[in-house]
């Protein structure tokens, strides 16, 4: 067994000795929208400082620990608050949460993140479905593979299962939840973008930036984890608003828009379990 097999299985370990709950679905909640998970029918929560092994995140807005419960009659793990990469976590570190909620037992990852509007007709408070992405990030695959978890060179062709995001689409259509649609860039920050690399990341084809998500959408697809996103623009991009970026800004417009999300993710939460 490798090292990074063995951390992975005394956090797992450390898990089953301290909460007894097997999820279908695991949320991770981005900047601002951490609070979803206190709304839920709580049943556990462990903290990722009691985890032997785990990355702890120190990013503002972010708290650190799992919430096990259910959204409806839907059994759900939460990532409230993730480890970012330019926090200096190695890659693999910023993915093991992902992977740990894969030995829960979660068959589908539903990411959300604020990102910042790089498409010209988006705005600020908007909500975008992940359609695919791009990761300038380094892959969290890089070093020896992990065989247990997945193959050397894993496909890549459907990142964000397209079953899954028409279910999202249905369930925002439903609740008359407008919702935009896109490719999520993922940089490694902590800087936001300057307006150059703004038009550079639009020129390649993407719809919103962020330091997050894309990393863990790979790692969740090397695993045959089937994963939908949705990105709240919390902000337009560098050079798309003329204003100066502050992450008190993304904060303010993820709680103002959050009611309206958190009714999102639980629909889409829901109708996804049906069809598992
Ligand atoms: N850029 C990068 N990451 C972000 C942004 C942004 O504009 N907004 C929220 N996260």
């Amino acid at each position: 067994m490798s090292k990074r097999y063995e951390r992975l299985m005394k956090c797992y370990e450390s898990f089953k000795a301290k909460v007894d709950f097997t999820p279908k679905i695991a949320l991770i909640l981005g900047s601002g929208l951490g609070d979803y998970a206190d709304g839920i029918d709580i049943k556990a929560t462990l903290d990722y400082k009691d985890i032997e092994g785990f990355p702890v995140s120190t990013a503002p807005g972010h708290k650190g620990r799992f919430v096990f419960g259910y959204v409806g009659d839907v059994p759900v793990v939460i990532m409230q608050g993730r480890v970012h990469y330019y926090e200096g976590y190695p890659m693999e570190d910023v993915v093991l949460p992902v992977r740990l909620m894969k030995l829960m037992g979660a068959e589908v990852l539903f990411v959300t993140n604020a990102a910042g509007g790089v498409n010209w007709h988006f705005e600020c408070g908007d909500f975008m479905l992940i359609n695919d992405q791009i990761c300038m990030a380094p892959s969290p695959l890089i070093g020896e593979n992990l065989d247990e978890l997945g193959p050397r060179f894993p496909d890549m062709s459907e990142i964000y299962s397209k079953k899954l995001r028409d279910i999202v689409k249905k369930s925002a259509r439903d609740l008359d939840i407008p919702l935009r649609e896109g490719v999520y860039i993922q940089l490694t920050g902590p800087n936001y973008e300057s307006p150059s690399e703004v038009r550079m990341v639009r020129t390649l084809g993407a719809d919103a930036v962020g330091m997050s998500t894309a990393c863990e959408a790979i790692a969740a697809n090397h695993m045959g984890m089937k994963t939908v996103g949705i990105s709240c623009i919390s902000n337009l991009a560098c050079g798309v608003s003329n204003r100066p970026l502050s992450h008190a800004e993304v904060q303010v417009t993820a709680d103002r828009v959050a009611p309206l999300f958190k009714k999102l993710i639980t629909a889409s939460v829901q109708n996804i379990a049906k069809e598992l």
